[in-house]
């Protein structure tokens, strides 16, 4: 079994560890004999709309339910994921912006969310100067990487929401995670959309980061009633096989409405429909993590 995102195993005596998890001052008490430790995972699809930033927030906050120690870093410039955190417009406060021009640590910038156990790293429009002035630095894709490296193992999970752009922000996130979850909405082009981001996690993969791995391919916004979401969802599942992932998304209003309250919908709506498919979704994720890291998760972005 190979290790990509930095794993400990626990042997302590009953299989019960504390972790004492510095910056945070904290405790905390699991059953758990093994935990994955620093799982970076970014959310990316160049196309807007397809659930990305609901994802990120909803996943964040499932993975917290669920005990794992959650940190969101926004990375697209509309800061959506920091407004639907509760998070309003306040120019002061400092964002990945600063770790990533500034030189900021990264655990400077953690703010704790609403929700236990869930963190985010803020973003806010000057963002879109980073892409512009990271340009011209060497190693440029790499930059937000180098800033993670020790930093990651103080979470159990880091989600990277990405701008829907293939831009040197989204290729930032993809070279410093683990692997990638591409939401898609059940519409006529999937397919096509989710062949064209697989070809550039495949050039990523080549050519910056060779651990790069499909954690899995997320149906959103599912429609039970139409028959054009169910043709999109088999085919999707003929095509890329088991890197779909068997928890869909379903479509459902109160997860549209709870950003507008800055509220994850655990706290919004905890017995919605769209709360149970996120930590049914959360409950898959760790499961790739503790079956040694999941097949799939080993698996690169095929080709086939
Ligand atoms: N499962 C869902 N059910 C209903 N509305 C959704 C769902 N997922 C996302 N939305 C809504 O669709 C829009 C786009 O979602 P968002 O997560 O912002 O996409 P992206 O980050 O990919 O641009 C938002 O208004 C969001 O509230
Ligand atoms: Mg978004």
């Amino acid at each position: 079994m190979k290790h990509h995102g930095g794993w400990r195993h626990h042997t302590t005596p009953g299989a019960f560890y504390l972790r004492y998890s510095l910056p945070f001052d904290r405790f905390i008490l699991t059953f758990f004999g093994l935990v994955p430790l620093g799982r970076v995972i970014a959310i990316a699809n160049q196309k807007g709309g397809v659930g990305k930033t609901t994802t990120a927030i909803n996943l964040g906050a499932a993975l917290a339910r669920r005990d794992m120690w959650t940190l969101i870093i926004d990375c697209d410039p509309q800061a959506n994921t920091t407004g639907g955190l509760g998070f309003s417009k306040d120019p002061s406060r400092r964002t990945i912006y600063h770790a990533l021009m500034h030189d900021v640590p990264l655990r400077d910038l953690v703010q704790k969310s609403p929700l236990e156990g869930l963190h985010l790293i803020p973003s806010d429009k000057n963002l879109v100067g980073a892409t512009l002035e990271l340009a011209d630095r060497p190693e440029r894709e790499k930059a937000l990487r180098n800033k993670m490296e020790t930093f990651r193992k103080e979470f159990n999970y880091i989600l990277l929401d990405c701008p829907p752009a293939l831009d040197l922000l989204t290729l930032n996130a993809l070279v410093a995670a683990d692997s990638v979850i591409v939401p898609v909405q059940c519409e006529y082009f999937a397919l096509e959309g989710v062949s064209e981001l697989l070809d550039t996690l495949i050039r990523v993969r080549r050519l910056h980061n060779h651990n790069l791995a499909v954690e899995g391919i997320l149906l959103t916004m599912f429609d039970e009633r139409t028959n054009l979401a169910h043709q999109v969802r088999d085919d999707l599942r003929d095509f890329f096989g088991d890197q779909v992932f068997s928890t869909v998304i379903p479509r459902n209003v109160r997860l549209a409405e709870a950003p507008s309250f800055g509220q994850p919908i655990f706290l919004y709506d905890p017995d919605c429909k769209g709360a149970a498919s996120y930590l049914e979704l959360a409950q898959e994720v760790i499961n790739h993590d503790e079956k040694g890291a999941g097949s799939r998760a080993e698996r690169p972005p095929s080709d086939s």
